[in-house]
């Protein structure tokens, strides 16, 4: 069942991408203007999801299976629909996700090669029929995506975590993978290419937002004459 007012963001890409940081630009912008907005993730977005997060991302656990893999994230999806999405979009809130189902498609399905059929039909289990309204692909080639997320942990003084350290030929496939689903969704997916500087995309992230809700959803002002509080 589609949600009633609510509209629901998602942020896909692959690691290095930039996705986290624009999704959390986003957020303050819409936070600023007036929108009712909240701003969560996955793996995670809340004490159970974040729990399956460390254990999804913890480098003591290589002999991790595709198929383990898949039902953490399909567990931690369950529950952050329960607790946080489907509350907040069924007040009429903005959600902006930063990833979601496609991610577990791209990288379960394409990345580890589970059968496609398959890692839709847990995606279904987990979120039965709740959709994003708009996705955001950032597309960036796999060598500077993973030379940005070693430069990143060099600064925070870390080492790779699990799903960092995969060979190049995954992300590759994962990267291809985000780019036959958005290929054949346009109506929801809209592609920003990563490798221009951080702020040129947020320009082009914030423009296609305002655009998109706009056209779909309304203003905050609109809001407001309907009895909104925020
Ligand atoms: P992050 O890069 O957004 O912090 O996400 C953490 C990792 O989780 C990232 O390597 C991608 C992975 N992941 C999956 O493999 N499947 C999924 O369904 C999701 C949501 C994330």
């Amino acid at each position: 069942m589609k949600q009633p007012d609510g509209y629901f963001i998602t942020f896909e890409g692959i690691e290095g991408a930039g996705k986290s940081t624009q999704a959390a630009r986003l957020y303050e912008m819409l936070k600023e203007r007036g929108y009712p907005v909240v701003f969560t993730r996955e793996p995670g977005g809340t004490p159970i999801g974040e729990r399956v997060r460390s254990l999804l991302v913890d480098t003591a656990h290589p002999e991790m299976a595709a198929e383990t893999e898949l039902f953490l994230v399909a567990a931690s999806r369950a529950q952050h629909l329960h607790q946080i999405i489907r509350p907040a979009l069924g007040e009429g809130k903005i959600v902006i996700c930063d990833r979601f189902l496609d991610a577990t498609l791209a990288y379960q399905g394409y990345g580890r090669g589970l059968h496609l059929t398959m890692v839709r039909e847990v995606n279904e289990i987990a979120a039965w029929n709740c959709k994003p309204d708009l996705t955001l692909l950032f597309d960036l080639d796999p060598y500077q995506a993973m030379s940005r997320v070693r430069d990143r942990r060099q600064v925070e003084e870390e080492l790779p975590d699990r799903m960092e350290r995969q060979n190049m030929g995954f992300y590759e496939r994962v990267r291809k993978g985000y780019l036959d689903i958005a290929h054949e969704e346009p109506q929801r997916f809209r592609k920003f290419d990563a490798s221009v500087g951080l702020d040129t995309l947020w320009n082009q992230v914030s423009d296609c937002v305002t655009r998109e809700l706009s056209r779909n959803w309304g203003e905050p002002e609109r809001l407001e004459l309907k009895g909104f509080n925020f």
